[in-house]
């Protein structure tokens, strides 16, 4: 038998993502434990699912650390007291140390709401109705030092048509989001993934 891998998801709001990726953890069967849900802010309304679902949760409110060194200390013990093969940022609107970040190099994974390298940071569906882009979406990526830079593991596009609102646009490309993320996630714990020279390869069945 494979053995189960251990993914911490931390969110910050709503946890649509976590959603999406845990349901479909549960109904594909992955080799995989949602070990805990961790949330930087203790009224983020995903807690509940994941409280409902039986998943462990925790909070590091970051708001009670004076320093980012801090808090990402405080993170990063409270995470590893669910020893994760994985960490998933779903929503998670916290700023990472280097330290961190290369404390889980290879093993953290996050979703950005556009076709990375375009419309890096926040607003992201403003940026791309202001830019007037065609084409938007969202792109899974490891984590690394740069943000919202690191090797891209799978994207989805979306059209962005005429009378689009951000709000439009938002919920069109979060759709895909719940489709590409939950797939890259399985893809990980099936030992599938690798990063060569920061270009993600995803071993197929025959290989
Ligand atoms: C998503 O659009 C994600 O791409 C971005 O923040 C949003 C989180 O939504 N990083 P949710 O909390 O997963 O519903």
């Amino acid at each position: 038998m494979r053995a189960m891998k251990r993914i911490v998801i931390l969110i910050s709001g709503r946890g649509s993502n976590m959603e999406a990726i845990v349901r479909a953890a549960r109904q594909e069967r992955w080799p995989a434990d949602i070990a805990a849900i961790i949330s930087n802010r203790p009224d983020a309304s995903g807690l509940a699912f994941a409280s409902a679902h039986g998943i462990p949760t925790a909070v590091v409110s970051n708001k009670e650390y004076p320093t980012r060194e801090a808090f990402d200390d405080a993170l990063q013990a409270v995470i590893d007291r669910f020893s994760p093969d994985l960490v998933v940022l779903a929503g998670f609107l916290r700023i990472l140390t280097g330290s961190f970040v290369e404390y889980y190099a290879g093993r953290i994974i996050n979703i950005h709401p556009s076709l990375l390298p375009s419309f890096p940071g926040l607003a992201t569906h403003r940026q791309a109705l202001a830019a007037g882009v065609k084409v938007h979406g969202a792109t899974v990526h490891f984590v690394t030092a740069d943000l919202d830079h690191g090797p891209i593991v799978a994207q989805a596009a979306v059209p962005v048509l005429a009378d689009d609102t951000e709000e439009i646009l938002s919920a069109r490309v979060l759709a895909q989001e719940h489709l590409i993320y939950p797939s890259a996630i399985r893809w990980f714990v099936e030992g599938k993934l690798s990063v060569d020279n920061g270009r993600v390869h995803i071993a197929t069945a025959t290989q």
